[in-house]
């Protein structure tokens, strides 16, 4: 059988919620199993100028968002170039209290294709990235509890050396993109849109370098040069709350998600 003898946190998180529920379900399986624990954050642009490398002896807990309900197109040609060499996955997908869709089996076959088991996954409902209302606070002391729960289950899978492929929810072929609309079924296209600057920046530039697009200028942070992916780690982390969005498209699609998705949407987890 063989010996699993590191777990690694595995994950790309803007606002933090993805970072903690992978972080809470890989030190659970390392206390289970007594065994090393790491970090592997692939948020930071520069993170990512080496590929993800895994070893058969890892079981690598990995965890994105769920952008329109999919695995975030963006990062698509960077997890293309994970090398898993038959190491454990564990796909996680956060989201923000409205659905998860097919991020979920996007993100299984990634992780399959790049040569991981994938022998449990889960979603988790967390607070929505646009907003401080809409499923906030989570993950919460439940959704936790439910991490944990799961890190027990995966640690028994392995212990008793069953590496059998988990199904999970969702659609193949994937749904094509979640497509916000206005009042008048108009689609909303949010590409474009990207951050504005207030007069309470100090221009501390913590912003450049949370950017996980690299896309905020260092020698003008009101500058956006860069795509936006409306991450909102700019937005969530700025000290002085100096960075906004102020598109009119944009903050229908955040008002409408928060009148409709107010309800407690699940965390769920499959093994
Ligand atoms: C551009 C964008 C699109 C999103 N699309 C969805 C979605 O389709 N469904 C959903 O429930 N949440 C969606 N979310 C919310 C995030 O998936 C959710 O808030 C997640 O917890 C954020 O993770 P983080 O804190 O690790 O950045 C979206 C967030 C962003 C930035
Ligand atoms: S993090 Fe906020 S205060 Fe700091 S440079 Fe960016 S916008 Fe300005
Ligand atoms: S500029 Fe856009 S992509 Fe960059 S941190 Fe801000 S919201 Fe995220």
């Amino acid at each position: 059988m063989m010996e699993y003898n590191r777990v690694v946190a595995a994950y790309f998180s803007g606002t933090g919620t993805t970072e903690k529920v992978v972080k809470d379900i890989a030190n659970k399986i390392s206390g289970n199993l007594n065994i090393e624990y790491t970090v592997m954050d692939f948020t930071p642009l520069k993170s990512r100028k080496k590929p993800l490398v895994f070893k058969d002896s890892d079981i690598v807990v990995f965890g994105i968002f769920t952008v329109a309900g999919r695995v975030p197109n963006l990062m698509l040609p960077y997890l293309e170039t994970i090398e898993g060499n038959g190491a454990i996955g564990i796909p996680i997908s956060t989201y923000g209290n409205r659905n998860v869709d097919d991020c979920l089996v996007e993100l299984q076959d990634i992780l399959e294709k790049a040569g991981l088991k994938t022998i449990a996954g889960a979603y988790f409902s967390c607070e929505h990235s646009f907003s401080n209302v809409l499923a906030k606070g989570r993950p919460d002391e439940k959704d936790l509890e439910i991490a944990r729960e799961f890190a027990d289950k995966i640690s028994e899978k392995v212990k008793k050396g069953d590496l059998s492929k988990v199904e999970l929810p969702g659609e193949r072929p994937y749904r094509f993109y979640y497509q916000p609309r206005d009042r008048h079924e108009n689609p909303i296209d949010i590409r474009k849109v990207k951050p504005k600057t207030n007069d309470k920046c100090t221009d501390c530039k913590l912003c450049v370098e949370l950017c996980p697009l690299g896309s905020i200028d260092y020698d003008n942070v009101t500058n956006i040069s860069g795509i936006c992916m409306k991450c909102c780690a700019c937005i969530k982390k700025c000290p002085e709350g100096a960075k906004y969005f102020d598109d009119k498209g944009y903050l229908y699609h955040k008002s409408e998600l928060e009148e409709l998705y107010a309800n407690y949407n699940e965390t769920k987890y499959f093994i």
